[in-house]
């Protein structure tokens, strides 16, 4: 898709363009997914124009104001050049240092969240970050929903704002679920934690009468349950929060489905442990779970077949090892075909090796596409609204 709104920057225009390549990484190798593979036909359009680009993106939850090389995108850069076809530079002192950048030269800022000033939203940290540009495209749906210096802030100092591609896409695919009926409609939620997407669990319930969860996220609900987990991780400061929203879910006459077996590794979950399958009441204290088990997977496919759509964010497992993929691999071939949003970083790699599944939708954000779907707007999308107000306003 080309952006019709691009063709407003002018040649050689210095472009700034926010991305969020927070991609996942296992021992050091990215799982690239489509929060990289979308932005290039933007960056292609920009090239076109011999304009200069900008990429500026966040990466994890570093502690601010130090470089940790763990979060660095260093290695990321040859994998966008080849990706490109292009040399891509490194920018590790920007904004400090201002990019100095040729027309129809690409580069990458090193991680925001490196920055002091970045969650914190400091206005001068977000006026050195658009000095000596041009344009701001904000293309990063996936962070839509924070309000960093690399985000609104910026959008705030900018002398032009652009809205790219791919959120405008984004945005639509979300009108188009808030504008269903019917009471047929799933949410399967997966992940880690439970404590980052509770205040979107909670809005979820009045959007889908039946939710399905997994990962470690349904741990967290389980335990609170009172189900012995073994080793598995829970959030054991969340209990509380996960009890009462499973009453919440009640009271929303949420049907919340939790796996009835699992897959556990005995001892810590790592590449080579040995698996077994276990009903949910049967683990030993040296068990850890890694994946939700057939038992569930049979009913939850059960469940997607009874919907007019379903929305799945979050891997059901611990996807990034292969035993613990398999649920997600087999709820993903159940969706591909049907009315299905699924969004989410973790998720779009879980899928990746599986190109052929198609889908309504597929979203980069995770919490953002929740965060959308629940308050209808996002920080992002205001501080657009408002750049657009005042340039009319001019
Ligand atoms: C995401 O992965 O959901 C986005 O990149 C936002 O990351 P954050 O939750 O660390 O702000
Ligand atoms: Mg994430």
């Amino acid at each position: 898709m080309v952006d019709a709104s691009l063709s407003e920057i002018k040649e050689q225009s210095k472009v700034l363009l926010r991305v969020d390549y927070n991609m996942p990484r296992v021992n050091g190798k990215w799982l690239v997914n489509e929060r990289l593979t979308q932005t290039l036909p933007i960056i292609n359009q920009c090239l076109k124009k011999q304009c200069s680009i900008l990429l500026v993106s966040h990466l994890g939850r570093p502690e601010p104001g130090f470089y940790q090389a763990e979060y660095s995108f260093k290695t990321l850069v040859p994998i966008l050049a080849q990706t490109l076809q292009r040399p891509v530079r490194l920018l590790p002192d920007w904004p400090n240092r201002p990019p100095d950048l040729m027309p129809g030269e690409v580069g990458l800022a090193e991680n925001t969240r490196f920055l002091k000033g970045e969650t914190s939203n400091s206005t001068d940290l977000s006026k050195a970050m658009v000095a000596n540009i041009d344009v701001v495209i904000m293309d990063a749906f996936a962070c839509a929903h924070r309000s960093h210096a690399s985000t609104v802030g910026m959008m705030r100092q900018a002398k032009q704002v652009l809205l790219g591609t791919n959120h405008q896409a984004e945005i639509e695919a979300i009108q188009s679920i808030t504008h269903q009926t019917g009471q047929n409609r799933l949410a399967l939620i997966g992940g880690k934690k439970l404590s980052t997407k509770l205040p979107l669990l909670r809005q979820l319930l009045k959007f889908f009468p039946t939710l399905c969860v997994g990962g470690g996220l349904a741990n967290t609900l389980l335990y609170a349950q009172g189900y012995p987990l073994g080793c598995s991780w829970i959030e054991y400061d969340h209990l509380k929060q996960a009890e009462a929203f499973l009453k919440l879910a009640g009271q929303h006459d949420c049907r919340v489905y939790v796996p009835k077996d699992v897959v556990v590794s005995q001892g810590s979950p790592k590449p080579g442990a040995d698996i077994r399958t276990v009903p949910i009441n049967a683990i030993q204290p040296n068990e850890c779970i890694v994946d939700i088990g057939p038992d569930s997977v049979a009913e939850y496919k059960n469940v997607i077949n009874q919907q007019s759509y379903s929305y799945w964010n979050g891997p059901m497992g611990i996807y990034e090892l292969d035993f613990g993929k398999r649920a997600s691999i087999q709820l993903a071939k159940q969706l591909s075909g049907g009315r299905a949003l699924v969004g989410g970083g973790d998720t779009l790699s879980c899928i990746k090796a599986m190109p052929d599944l198609t889908f309504t939708h597929k979203s980069t954000g995770g919490g953002s596409f929740l965060h959308l779907l629940a308050n209808q707007t996002s920080p992002v999308l205001e501080a657009y609204r408002a750049s657009i107000r005042e340039t009319i306003s001019q």
